[in-house]
């Protein structure tokens, strides 16, 4: 009732004003318009009181009736252990529902009525953690050790990653085996090792070497490559090449990992962008995310649930579609779930915000913000307030790549301490192998 005078306050002043910023209405008009809304606001005082006659009428009588011994309600539901619980009216015809916390799952009935004897149909359920290992989440041979709402895998020697579902790159190791065949003697002499040019000087000899040579053997007479990589592995200037060095005759290149290229200096490496590049194949309905040294191709499905539908609005958004009034049940699902996809190095150094959620236009009097999601994301992740009306999602300690962690924002609003409207943000975070 308030909410409504509220509105219809607004809006004749709204009208007032845009009348007067376009045709200056009369002051005749003006205070007509002004008596107008006056007369709304009276209207709508008198059934407002009249309601709340009527409603103090029905509350006398309730009292003064034996449903009172009852209450009037059901019982106090006890939130099981590693729960929460949806559904404030302990009404008969209303129902609660039972959530578990990450981590752990439902053993028993996700939902109870208040009955029209004032008992609650069902049984209470609990939570139970979850075996992490049961689903068989390491992959490649890995071993799974199950831990409270995680677990880690050990890798077979070959592969790496949170369930060791990247192999070792060989590329890599490939190439440093091969500068070392590079540089063996036997391969490279007459590349490696080339004589000196002497000149006769006043009866004494002087020889030199081209660039990248150093004179070696007793007489002067050969010149040696210089293996730049191994003199500078480990110099106070930095090492010469960001990833790796091969030592060339006379001179040294660096090279990158897969999907990276040498940049101009010749020294440092640099992410191809394959998504931009087109050497990626994502399919017409997948989304091309580059990463640091690859791409990933996402495919972003709205959820199916139970009591409320989706509809995807933007490629990473979707968004809950109207309840039905008799649906108690859609209501509680989020109004939103929103996708975002991060790309970082491996080892970023923490703590460091990497995303924000804020509330456009807020309806409630209260913004809560918190952080969903299971094993790694609570490791890895907070989620802060930032200002009122943003919250902030923290790496709070360094994470090694290669790895994919996810994390899920919730932002709740709530007005008198009811909510009123839940938008979820997934956060999937691609952390590379190296930490460039
Ligand atoms: C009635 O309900 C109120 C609020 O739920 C509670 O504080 C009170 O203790 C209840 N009284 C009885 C007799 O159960
Ligand atoms: C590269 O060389 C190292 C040391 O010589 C060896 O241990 C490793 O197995 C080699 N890697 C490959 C892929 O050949
Ligand atoms: C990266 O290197 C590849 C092969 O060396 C080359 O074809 C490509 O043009 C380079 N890309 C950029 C952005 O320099
Ligand atoms: C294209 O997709 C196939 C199959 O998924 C994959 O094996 C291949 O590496 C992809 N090629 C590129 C360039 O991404
Ligand atoms: C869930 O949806 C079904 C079918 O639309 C409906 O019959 C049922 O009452 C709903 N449940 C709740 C708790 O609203
Ligand atoms: C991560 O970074 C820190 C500081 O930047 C460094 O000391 C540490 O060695 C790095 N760890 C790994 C595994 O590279």
């Amino acid at each position: 009732m308030i909410l409504t005078q509220a509105v219809i306050v607004f809006l004749c002043l709204g009208l007032i004003h845009t009348g007067f910023g376009q045709d200056c209405p009369s002051r005749q008009e003006m205070q007509s318009s002004l008596k107008q809304v006056q007369k709304l606001l009276s209207t709508h005082e008198s059934t407002y009181l009249q309601s709340l006659r009527t409603l103090r009428k029905r509350l006398n009588l309730l009292q003064s009736t034996a449903v009172l011994a009852n209450n009037g309600t059901c019982p106090k539901l006890d939130t099981p252990a590693n729960s929460r619980k949806l559904g404030r009216v302990m009404s008969p015809g209303h129902e609660v529902y039972f959530i578990c916390d990450a981590g752990y799952e439902l053993v028993g009935t996700e939902s109870r009525v208040c009955q029209e004897s004032f008992t609650w149909s069902g049984h209470q359920p609990t939570c139970r953690d979850i075996n992490e290992c049961a689903s068989g989440p390491c992959l490649n041979g890995g071993t799974c050790v199950d831990e409270v709402n995680q677990f880690s895998c050990k890798c077979p020697k070959s592969w790496v990653g949170t369930s060791c579902q990247s192999p070792v790159i060989s590329g890599f190791v490939a190439m440093t085996n091969t500068s070392a065949v590079l540089s063996a003697p036997s391969v490279t002499v007459g590349l490696f090792v080339r004589p000196s040019r002497c000149t006769q000087v006043q009866g004494s000899t002087h020889c030199t070497c081209d660039a990248g040579y150093t004179i070696s053997g007793r007489d002067s007479t050969t010149c040696t490559d210089i293996d730049e990589c191994e003199l500078f592995h480990t110099g106070q200037a930095g090492r010469l090449c960001l990833h790796s060095c091969i030592n060339t005759p006379g001179g040294y290149r660096c090279s990158c990992p897969t999907g990276y290229n040498v940049t101009r200096d010749g020294r440092n490496c640099k992410d191809i962008d394959e998504c931009a590049t087109r050497q990626s194949n994502c399919t017409r309905d997948q989304m091309c995310i580059n990463t640091y040294g690859g791409f990933q191709c996402v495919h972003v499905e709205c959820p199916r649930l139970r009591n409320s539908t989706y509809s995807k609005t933007s490629p990473l958004r979707c968004e809950r579609n109207p309840c039905s009034v008799d649906n108690k049940m859609c209501p509680q699902a989020p109004n939103s779930i929103s996708h975002h996809f991060l790309s970082v190095v491996s080892n970023l150094s923490a703590p460091r915000t990497m995303f924000r959620v804020s509330a456009l236009r807020p309806i409630g009097d209260t913004l809560r913000f918190s952080l969903l999601g299971r094993g790694q994301a609570r490791r890895h992740f907070t989620v802060q307030r930032s200002d009122r009306q943003t919250g902030q999602l923290v790496l709070v300690s360094p994470v090694q790549g290669p790895a994919v962690l996810e994390a899920e924002v919730e932002m709740t609003e709530l007005d008198k301490r009811v909510q009123l409207a839940r938008y979820i943000t997934k956060v999937t975070m691609f952390i590379s192998q190296y930490e460039f």
